[in-house]
């Protein structure tokens, strides 16, 4: 880090920007900005997970959404497993067998007299009450649980999801905000509204989340608002990383006693 630097001579020394904070600053905001950057990373995966799966096939699709938050309502978890994630379980026969009973109102007497054995033979191995997290299918309550038809998320759920989304993600772009705004030469017409837009988009997402519940048609909604999200925080971020690290060389102040400003 020489004395002389390569700053433009308009930035330097013109009060504080993220190109004339001084190292320990920019060090501070890029730690932050990086490992915010992993999580945000770390949440892709997670959505892809969960609700990548939820039509039961790999990758997100506006159906995983609709399935997710409206649920399959013209079918149970029990069916649409069958056919899908459980259907080498059990022979074709005993399957539609199973499938027949759901549709047939998945009554106690008709689970007696047929189903209970085709489950104990073929399902029980794993859904048992050792297993955990699977359900335990040796009891009756649990399956007729699973063969009602899927409401998708529950108002519980998606209550505890919206206050948890709205505190911890207002919070990561006021922090986001407040390290792009020491941005500097960036138009109004652009810096303006990258710093409103993600809580725009975060209001309208989980107010998507919400209206997708009621009704399947604003899934496409969550996606215009997921994808605007990541927009403007790929772009506050990329703004600045590149001002501080790329356009702002450091140069290395005389005056100590600046905290801010001198290396
Ligand atoms: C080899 C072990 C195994 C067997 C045998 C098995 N399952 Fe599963 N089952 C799983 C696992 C693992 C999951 C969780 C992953 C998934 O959903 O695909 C699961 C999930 C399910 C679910 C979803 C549960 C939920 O709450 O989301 C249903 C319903 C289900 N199985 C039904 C069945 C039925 C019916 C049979 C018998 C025909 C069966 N399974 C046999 C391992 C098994």
């Amino acid at each position: 880090m020489s004395e002389e630097s390569n700053i433009p001579v308009k930035y330097a020394y013109k009060g504080f920007n993220l190109i004339s904070f001084g190292t320990c600053i920019k060090l501070l905001f890029s730690g932050y900005l990086v490992t915010i950057a992993a999580g945000y990373l770390m949440a892709l995966i997670q959505i892809l997970f969960t609700h990548g799966m939820a039509d039961g096939k790999f990758g997100l699709s506006l159906d995983d959404i609709v399935y997710s938050y409206y649920g399959d309502r013209s079918g149970s978890v029990l069916e649409s497993k069958l056919n899908g994630s459980m259907k080498f379980n059990a022979p074709e026969q005993e399957r539609f067998k199973i499938i027949q009973w759901v549709r047939d109102g998945a009554s106690e007497p008709a689970y007696n007299a047929s189903i209970k054995t085709i489950v104990d033979n073929h399902c029980v191995s794993c859904h048992n009450a050792a297993a955990g997290s699977l359900p335990d299918f040796s009891r009756f309550e649990n399956l007729k649980k699973v063969s009602e038809s899927s409401e998708g998320a529950t108002f519980q759920s998606l209550t505890r999801l919206s206050h948890i989304h709205l505190f911890g993600i207002s919070f990561i772009f006021m922090f986001v905000g407040i390290i792009f705004s020491f941005s500097t030469d960036v138009p109004c017409k652009y810096k303006y509204p990258a710093i409103v837009m993600p809580y725009l988009f975060l209001l309208v997402d989980i107010a998507s989340w919400w209206l997708t519940k009621l009704n399947p048609h604003f899934a496409w909604l969550v996606i215009i608002a997921g994808v605007g999200l990541g927009i403007s925080f790929a772009f506050m971020w990329t703004v600045s990383m590149y001002q501080m690290w790329i356009l702002g060389g450091i140069r290395k102040q005389s005056d100590r006693r600046n905290a801010l400003l001198r290396d």
